[in-house]
């Protein structure tokens, strides 16, 4: 638990550059990383930018999977997830453009799409460090409220609550938001070495609660991590609310 926001952006950042910097990753082995979206990890992807430019980190070796992207919206458009990535993150760093997975929702086959990405992942080796952050209904990734604890990467209809939620980006319209999006599984995001979770506002603070203090269960997907060998919430003070 730190104080505010902009701290839990830090430590995330921070937290990324030790593990990367511990594996000491090379081309033919790099470090694998799983990274989200949203408004929570903004500031860690400011922080590792201006880390990066002061030479503290250097991505060449270092491969990434997004957990998420929507079903339906152009890559250009600007709430599409690879949109975001690139604009907030990827082109402001030396990471080579072959080493960037995300998931295409636009696939003619979308089923094959998300088998295919389960599929590059073993490739490369497994996540090493799986960074997400979760909704206000407890979902990781898309895994919304009832998903299975071992689903794979899949096509997710959105929750009610997750349109909502996202119509903000989407001119506050809820029409405008995608239905459908494509997603790693709680299980995929469980085989992963570590897991570190951003949670910061009041918001959030149910979700927390449900996380931590009650049992495992679907409703509320990122409580699954409680069963992972190497997970870490890290959160700030408004989001601790209801503990
Ligand atoms: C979307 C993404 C999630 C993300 C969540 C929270 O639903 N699919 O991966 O964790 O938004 O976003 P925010 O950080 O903006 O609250």
């Amino acid at each position: 638990i730190l104080d505010t926001a902009e701290k839990v952006g830090d430590y995330a950042a921070r937290h990324v550059i030790k593990r990367i910097q511990e594996t000491k990753p090379t081309e033919d082995n790099p470090f694998v990383l799983g990274l989200p979206t949203g408004g929570t990890p903004l500031e860690m992807y400011r922080k590792l930018i201006e880390y990066h430019q002061k030479g503290e980190i250097s991505f060449k070796d270092v491969i990434t999977f997004n957990m998420d992207e929507y079903v339906g919206i152009p890559e250009n458009h600007p709430e599409s997830y690879h949109h975001y990535m690139w604009d907030n993150f990827f082109c402001k760093i030396d990471i080579k453009p072959e080493n960037v997975h995300i998931l295409n929702g636009n696939a003619s086959d979308l089923t094959e799409e998300c088998a295919q990405y389960e599929e590059k992942i073993n490739k490369a080796g497994g996540v090493d460090l799986f960074v997400g952050g979760i909704g206000p209904d407890g979902h990781i990734a898309f895994n919304e409220p009832g998903s299975s604890l071992t689903s794979r990467t899949r096509v997710k209809t959105l929750a009610y609550d997750t349109i909502l939620a996202n119509a903000r980006f989407f001119d506050n319209d809820i029409s405008k938001v995608p239905t459908q999006a494509l997603t790693v599984g709680v299980g995929t995001i469980m085989d992963a070495k570590e897991v570190m979770i951003l949670i910061t506002g009041s918001h959030k603070a149910l979700a927390l609660a449900k996380a931590v203090e009650e049992g495992v269960n679907h409703m509320w997907t990122v409580s699954s991590l409680q069963l992972h060998p190497k997970a870490v919430l890290v959160c700030d003070e408004n989001a601790t609310m209801e503990l």
